[in-house]
């Protein structure tokens, strides 16, 4: 089966995935702070909006405006493709705030708004961060995991092409969502000798021949692009 593919907008990294993402599908970005992930989750949405996919970037911490300011500063013009509403930041609470008698905060009220918003906006391309910010919203610890799955169970029916960021700390145990999505990579930031290194590695992307190595990632003014492997 050949699949049509959609370009993430990192320089060097749709090279390495026969060429794009396959749409309409759900892909979980994991790994540590600061290692890119909101940056390349971003970047993903600028390039489908400037190519005319509507995009959504839902911050369960209510950082959305705090992530605009924060990429607006690259070259990819961000506040030009909010103005002409292809582009969105939106907060969806995942947690009440003090003195707030709001308690009804849950993965399927979390769901309910973000399919209001990509139907009003004929959003192609979303991104929700994080998954372990949504964690916060599912009181009962024993039905996690299965919020979690039906959370993106549902999103599947949703026509976008998805990527829930997690954060990683141990990634020696994976994450229900880690599992049900159809594609996971990872980003790393390490000591390489004296200096920190970032990398991004495909663990599984269904459909695609694919290697695991690790590449280079790089901050460059025009955003974050992939070069050649670590060895
Ligand atoms: N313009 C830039 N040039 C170089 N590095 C940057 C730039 N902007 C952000 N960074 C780096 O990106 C990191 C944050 O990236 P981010 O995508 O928010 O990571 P994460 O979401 O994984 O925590 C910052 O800690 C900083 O080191
Ligand atoms: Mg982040």
């Amino acid at each position: 089966m050949i699949y049509l593919r959609i370009k993430t907008g990192t320089k060097g990294f749709d090279d390495v995935i026969n060429g794009g993402l396959i749409p309409n599908r759900i892909y979980v970005l994991s790994g540590p702070p600061g290692s890119g992930k909101t940056t390349f989750g971003v970047q993903f949405l600028a390039y489908g909006a400037s190519t005319g996919a509507p995009g959504l970037y839902v911050s369960l911490t209510r950082g959305a405006e705090t992530t605009f300011e924060n990429m607006s500063g690259y070259h990819i013009n961000i506040p030009m493709l909010t103005r002409r509403n292809e582009l969105f930041f939106k907060d969806v609470k995942s947690m009440p705030d003090y003195g707030d008698s709001d308690t009804s905060i849950s993965p399927s009220t979390i769901y309910a708004k973000i399919t209001d918003l990509v139907n009003r906006y004929s959003i192609k391309r979303l991104v929700i961060d994080s998954m372990s910010t949504m964690r916060f919203s599912i009181k009962d610890h024993t039905s996690k995991d299965m919020e979690i799955g039906r959370f993106i169970q549902n999103l599947s029916l949703l026509d976008c092409t998805t990527i829930l960021i997690s954060e990683m700390v141990d990634p020696s145990t994976y994450s229900t969502e880690q599992y049900a999505c159809d594609g996971l990579i990872f980003l790393h930031n390490f000591m390489r000798g004296r200096s920190m290194t970032r990398a991004i590695q495909i663990i599984k992307m269904c459909g695609t021949a694919h290697d695991c190595e690790m590449r280079k990632l790089d901050f460059t003014e025009n955003g974050l692009r992939v070069s050649d492997k670590i060895v």
